[in-house]
């Protein structure tokens, strides 16, 4: 079997070492490459993907809606985020899923079982992540939602998707990237849902000013990196729970796992393997 995962940059993603060891104790063996394909080469490269005989990959930045925009058949889930991170390859034509939302909160109810679903919850980054994220939150609830993006028109295009889907449910508020709405956002929020790209780079800066971190707010990362992100640490040194997006690597690298083998995935054989490679304990 041969899988991969596409993206640009992908030179240091964790997903081989974690699939690999996935598929092994499966009993299956595999192959798990990291494929470059830089933005806007996805067009040209899919043809190239079969053509090497891939049975499936996942996709990351940038490539999640433009893979959704090539994919043959959607799932359910591919439908819900609009995105497609996993592909697996059905008599040669393309079937895409997302599992970033299910793998989100399948981490997040495994290191906050009682969070769920998340109450006042502030989304920082309104890209690909943050949007499938949020599309997820009408199937499992919470009491409001505020979107703040450093572009705000992204921030209120995600509003105008999202409200046919949320209807009545909890109110969504859409706040400008300041200091001041970013000081009232925090002091009404129960879950800080850290969806930028900020953090993946060494010398990148907070997200949000670290005074405004305090218990009892919770803080998800979705970035990772070996050791803490920066944002994980502070909010940790202020007394917050946090946690960074390790977990939610695993879990939605599980479920792709699951839909190419068909059986449940090795998830404490995942976990290990992917954790020594982020240099954590699991
Ligand atoms: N843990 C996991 O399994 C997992 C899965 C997927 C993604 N991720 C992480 O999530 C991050 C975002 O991925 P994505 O697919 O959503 O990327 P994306 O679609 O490119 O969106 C990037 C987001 O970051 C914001 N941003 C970038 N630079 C910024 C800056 N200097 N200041 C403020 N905001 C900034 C963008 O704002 P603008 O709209 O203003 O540009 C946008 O909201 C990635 O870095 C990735 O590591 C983790």
């Amino acid at each position: 079997m041969r899988y991969g995962v596409i993206g640009s940059p992908v030179a240091h993603s964790l997903s081989p070492v974690m699939q690999l060891a996935g598929w092994s104790e499966l009993g299956v063996q595999a192959e798990y490459f990291r494929i470059e394909i830089p933005a806007g080469g996805l067009e040209r490269a899919v043809p190239l993907l079969l053509q090497a005989g891939l049975d499936g990959w996942n996709c990351t930045l940038p490539h999640k809606g433009e893979m959704f925009r090539l994919s043959e058949v959607h799932s359910p889930s591919a439908l819900q985020a609009q995105s497609v991170n996993t592909v697996q390859v059905v008599q040669g034509k393309i079937h895409g899923s997302s599992t970033d939302a299910e793998g989100w909160s399948r981490a997040l109810r495994e290191i906050w079982p009682n969070s769920l679903p998340p109450k006042r919850t502030l989304l920082l980054g309104c890209g690909g992540v943050g949007q499938t994220i949020t599309r997820f939150l009408p199937s499992i609830g919470c009491s409001s939602l505020t979107l703040i993006n450093r572009d705000p028109q992204r921030a209120e295009k995600l509003h105008h998707e999202l409200t046919p889907l949320v209807g009545n449910r909890f109110p969504i508020h859409v706040l400008d990237w300041n200091m001041p709405n970013m000081t009232r956002a925090l002091s009404e929020t129960d879950l800080l849902i850290q969806a930028t790209s900020l953090g993946l780079k060494e010398e990148d800066p907070l997200p949000v000013p670290k005074e405004l971190l305090h218990p009892p707010l919770r803080v998800y990362d979705t970035i990772y990196r070996k050791g803490e992100t920066l944002l994980v640490r502070v909010a940790r040194e202020r007394g917050c729970e946090a946690e960074d997006g390790l977990g939610m690597l695993l879990h939605q690298g599980a479920l792709s796992l699951e839909i190419w083998s068909g059986k449940p995935a090795p998830l404490t054989t995942m976990r290990q393997a992917l954790y020594q490679a982020a240099g954590r304990e699991t």
